[in-house]
């Protein structure tokens, strides 16, 4: 038998074993989603704008499954008919020999090994897309948790918005990616069967040590110094009159050999501040562990356990104790409303609008949907029932506050999610805990000798505080 015959009975072998639907639906599949993966590939180059979340489900993951399972089927479909056959006994006598000298065998081996390596490249290259992918912000926030989309609106509207969720939570390294997609794949049964926690609870606990996260970026022997802080509050009079603070921030940290303020005082190489709370959040600390400059270690006790609660374990401080919302932060009724007005969503001009703002929020509704309409009903209500000329003048404004308004609350409030005012504190000042769970003035040695910091000015220096006009701003030649 020369080569050709040989050739054609291969051949006629693969189509004979190949006849069948597996293998044929394995290679429309393959054939089909290969030329697609690769059109958008080419498209991308061509104009690298990013996928919408659904788009990107289908490119980075779904096609290349079903292009890995053609692959599979091909001769899965006949291998089982070669089986089904030889167990019939109808299988052909003839199986051809490979003759590995022939020129010819050699050329179509060839030519299979390259279509084999081509294929793994294209698998290859969709593999590290839709990891790539899956790593992004948008699959976290948009695609597949859509619980976490107040996660994601918080995190796109703060300085973080360009430091992607992976970097927070997962942390580089090939172990925590897998621990990160199987806690997914959990996540994703909890979504399908809807049985989710509602809200998502805070991960502390499970987050990466801030040495590996947020250390990678800021590098806490760098900060120094004081920070001006000015914060802008309105009034609830018919005015909505500026109500502004300065502060005067110590931030300190390492200077020379001596760690001031408060990043020098809590964060150190040496982890200097551990503590044990006794509930969940982490507001109730009773107990405060601080290794002072020389070494000795000082134990502050404080606060009480309440009904239920008993000591958790021991955690050591780091960054995310005291920013804690670095990216998700979720604002008060009344901030909510001045940044807005600050920022010029919300038109100081009309009258009373802070204190009849914050009130619609404060309402509790019970859908966002049904909230965000009665908030903006309730803003033109008010000002066609109590204000019928200015509402006639200045629709317009009427409209866009009402619009600033409904911005604040979707923003924050999720009855759906069970997320509303307070539930995520921000633990960065004074307002909702923060410093003063243990700055607080009552969290003292045993033998009462030393007590941790409360004093105003030990943090901040105060500049001005509820002014309308404060000359420090103008001193400072910002006004
Ligand atoms: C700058 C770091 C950082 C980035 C970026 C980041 N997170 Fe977080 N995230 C945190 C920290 C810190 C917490 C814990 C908050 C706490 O304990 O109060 C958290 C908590 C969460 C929680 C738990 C619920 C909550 O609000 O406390 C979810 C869900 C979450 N993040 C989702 C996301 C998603 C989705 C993204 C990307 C869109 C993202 N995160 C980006 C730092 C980050
Ligand atoms: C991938 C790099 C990266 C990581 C990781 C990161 N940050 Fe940042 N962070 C930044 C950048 C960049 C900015 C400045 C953004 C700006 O000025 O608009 C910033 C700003 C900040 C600010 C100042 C915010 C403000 O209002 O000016 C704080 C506080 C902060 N980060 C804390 C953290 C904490 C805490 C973590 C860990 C949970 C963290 N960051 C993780 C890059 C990072
Ligand atoms: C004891 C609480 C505390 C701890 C712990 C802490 N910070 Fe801060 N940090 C602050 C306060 C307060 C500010 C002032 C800014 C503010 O109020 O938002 C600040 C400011 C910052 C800023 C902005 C500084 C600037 O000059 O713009 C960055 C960035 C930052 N912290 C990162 C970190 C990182 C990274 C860590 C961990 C290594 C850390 N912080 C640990 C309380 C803390
Ligand atoms: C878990 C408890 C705890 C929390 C929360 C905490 N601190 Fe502290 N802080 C300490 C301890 C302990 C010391 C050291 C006390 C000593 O000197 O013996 C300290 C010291 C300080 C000092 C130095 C005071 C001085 O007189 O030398 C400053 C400033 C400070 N903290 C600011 C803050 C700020 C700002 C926050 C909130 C963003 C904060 N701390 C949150 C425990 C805490
Ligand atoms: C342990 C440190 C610490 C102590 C003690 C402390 N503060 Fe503060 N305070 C802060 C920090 C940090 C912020 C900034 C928080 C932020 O970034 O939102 C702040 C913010 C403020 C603000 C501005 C809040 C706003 O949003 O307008 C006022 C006012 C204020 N402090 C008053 C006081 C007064 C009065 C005392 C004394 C009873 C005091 N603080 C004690 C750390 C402290």
């Amino acid at each position: 038998m020369d080569w050709k015959d040989r050739m054609t009975d291969w051949f006629r072998l693969a189509f004979f074993y190949g006849d069948n639907w597996i293998s044929i639906l394995g290679g429309i599949l393959t054939t089909g989603t290969g030329f697609t993966l690769l059109w958008s590939w080419f498209r991308e180059l061509a104009s690298p704008h990013s996928a919408s979340p659904y788009v990107g489900i289908l490119l980075f993951i779904l096609l290349p499954v079903v292009f890995l399972v053609g692959l599979v089927m091909m001769p899965l479909g006949m291998w089982l008919r070669f089986r089904k056959m030889r167990k019939a006994g109808t299988a052909p006598e003839v199986t051809p020999k490979v003759d590995l000298t022939s020129r010819h065998i050699r050329k179509v081996l060839t030519m299979v090994a390259i279509a084999t390596g081509l294929n793994i490249a294209l698998l290859g290259v969709a593999t590290v897309r839709g990891v790539e992918y899956m790593d992004s912000s948008k699959f976290c926030g948009l695609t597949c948790h859509t619980p976490m989309i107040m996660e994601y609106r918080a995190f796109a509207d703060s300085p973080h918005s360009r430091v992607g969720c992976a970097q927070c939570h997962i942390g580089p390294g090939v172990d925590s990616f897998f621990a990160a997609k199987m806690a997914g794949v959990r996540q994703l049964f909890g979504v399908v069967f809807n049985n989710y926690h509602r809200p998502i609870p805070s991960p502390v606990e499970s987050l990466r040590p801030a040495k590996e996260t947020c250390e990678a970026c800021h590098w806490p022997q760098k900060f120094h110094g004081n920070q001006i802080l000015v914060r802008n509050h309105y009034l609830d009079d018919e005015g909505n009159t500026p109500s502004i603070t300065v502060l005067m921030l110590k931030i300190g940290g390492r200077s020379g050999e001596q760690n001031t303020g408060i990043h020098g005082r809590h964060i150190d190489t040496s982890e200097r501040i551990s503590y044990v709370a006794t509930d969940e959040r982490r507001q109730n600390i009773v107990k405060v562990t601080y290794r002072d400059d020389k070494g000795n270690l000082v134990e502050y006790f404080g606060g009480e356990a309440k009904e239920g609660e008993k000591p958790r374990p021991e955690r050591k401080m780091d960054c995310v104790d005291c920013h804690n919302r670095p990216t998700h932060a979720f604002e008060s009724p009344e901030w909510a409303i001045d940044h807005r007005i600050t920022k010029g969503m919300i038109s100081r001009e009309l009258p009373f609008i802070k204190k009849k703002a914050v009130e619609l929020l404060k309402v509790p509704y019970r859908t966002q949907a049904e909230g965000a309409a009665a908030i903006a009903k309730g803003i033109v209500d008010f000002y066609q029932t109590s204000y019928p000329a200015l509402y006639r003048d200045k629709k317009a404004l009427v409209d866009a506050a009402a619009a600033g308004v409904q911005d604040a609350y979707t923003r924050n409030v999720y009855p759906e999610m069970k997320l509303t005012w307070g539930t995520h504190p921000n633990q960065i000042g004074h307002q909702e805990g923060g410093c003063f769970r243990c700055h607080d003035g009552s969290h003292s040695t045993k033998d009462g000798s030393k007590t941790i910091a409360a004093d105003c000015d030990s943090c901040h220096t105060i500049l001005a505080q509820d002014d309308p006009d404060p000359k420090i701003l103008k001193d400072l030649g910002t006004r």
